[in-house]
Order: C-alpha cells, then sequence, then structure tokens
C-alpha cells in the first residue's frame, strides 16, 4: 500500500471544510446524513469542526459488492430520516461513478428538504458515469482504489488514519 493523503493532510482539509460550511449554514441547523458504513470516520471528525448547530443521521446504502469491482446496483436498506423542510448535507466517503449519490439524492428530493448538498471526502471525476457533482469536496484523486479512513477493502482497513492506495496484486493489499 503507498500513502495518497497523510493523516495531517486529512485533518487540514477537514477543518477547512468545516469552516465552510459553517459559514454557509449559519442559522440553518442543517442536518448531516452520513452514508454508511464509508462515513462514519469523515463525519465523526467533520462535525466536530463545525461551530454551528446541526444535527446528524445516517443512512444505509452500497452499490459495490465483495472487492474492488462495482456491482452498478444500488441497494438501500435503512432510509428513515425526516428531512422535510431541512437543509440536507449528504456526507460521503467517495464520490466514484456516482451511481449512489444519483439515487440517494432522487430519494431525498421527494422528501422534500429546504435543500440538498452533498460533501464527500475524496472524488474520482475519472471514472463518473452520472453528471453527479460535489458541493463540498475534500481531494480530487486519480482512478485508483484507496482504502483508510473510513474506506474499505472486503471491509478490512477502514481503520487506518490516512488514505492509502491498494496496489494491483493478486492477493489483495
Ligand atoms: P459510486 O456509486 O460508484 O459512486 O460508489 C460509491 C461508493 O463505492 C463509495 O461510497 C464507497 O463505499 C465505494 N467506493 C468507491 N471507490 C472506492 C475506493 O477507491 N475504495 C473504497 N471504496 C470505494
Ligand atoms: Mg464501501
Amino acid at each position: 500500500m503507498r500513502i495518497l493523503l497523510t493523516k495531517t493532510q486529512i485533518a487540514d482539509k477537514v477543518q477547512e471544510l468545516g469552516a465552510q460550511i459553517s459559514e454557509d449554514y449559519q442559522d440553518k441547523n442543517p442536518i448531516l446524513i452520513g452514508l454508511l458504513k464509508g462515513s462514519v470516520v469523515f463525519l465523526a471528525d467533520l462535525m466536530r469542526t463545525l461551530t454551528i448547530p446541526h444535527t446528524i443521521d445516517f443512512i444505509r446504502a452500497s452499490s459495490y459488492g465483495a472487492g474492488m469491482t462495482s456491482s452498478g446496483q444500488v441497494r438501500v436498506t435503512s432510509m428513515d430520516v425526516d428531512v422535510e423542510n431541512r437543509h440536507v448535507l449528504l456526507i460521503e466517503d467517495i464520490i466514484d461513478s456516482g451511481v449512489t449519490l444519483q439515487y440517494i439524492k432522487e430519494v431525498f428530493l421527494e422528501k422534500k428538504p429546504a435543500s440538498l448538498c452533498v460533501c464527500a471526502l475524496l472524488d474520482k471525476p475519472a471514472s463518473r458515469r452520472t453528471s453527479e457533482k460535489v458541493d463540498y469536496c475534500g481531494f480530487t484523486i486519480p482512478d485508483v482504489f484507496v482504502v483508510g479512513y473510513g474506506l474499505d477493502w472486503n471491509e478490512q482497513y477502514r481503520h487506518l488514519p490516512y488514505v492509502a492506495v491498494v496496489e494491483e496484486q493478486k492477493n489483495g493489499p
């Protein structure tokens, strides 16, 4: 594995995003909605940089099966969040094809939020298959498979304090 983003780089960026979100959402009491499980670490750090009132919640959706290949199908297993008239900020670990995000946004827009924006730690625009844009983006990265800081490879490596590239190997990282 090769480190792509260090713990310090990530912390600085999260602080920056938090400052911007605090400014943009002043007096709006936004609801940060994390997509499980990948956004857990990012959301936990991001919320502690916010200087404004806000609430959090989580939904569960996945477009990935095991390993590194996308099934291209989104499954939502839990989305019991009331967002009517709320300013919603979807928190994602990474936007890859954009299929997950497109689907989640459609579902949320039907619930009539006051606004709906997306904050993702990582963006891989090279592999985008939709027109999804990220409103608050931490880092734009090349089309490589990464783990750490919440991101997994077969459920492993989420705990790493940095983001690392999984080099191509027969038996994984
Ligand atoms: P999308 O629907 O293709 O945009 O996929 C988004 C989801 O796929 C993310 O929330 C991640 O869980 C997963 N994913 C995409 N790229 C990576 C990666 O490089 N490492 C780990 N998970 C990834
Ligand atoms: Mg995942």
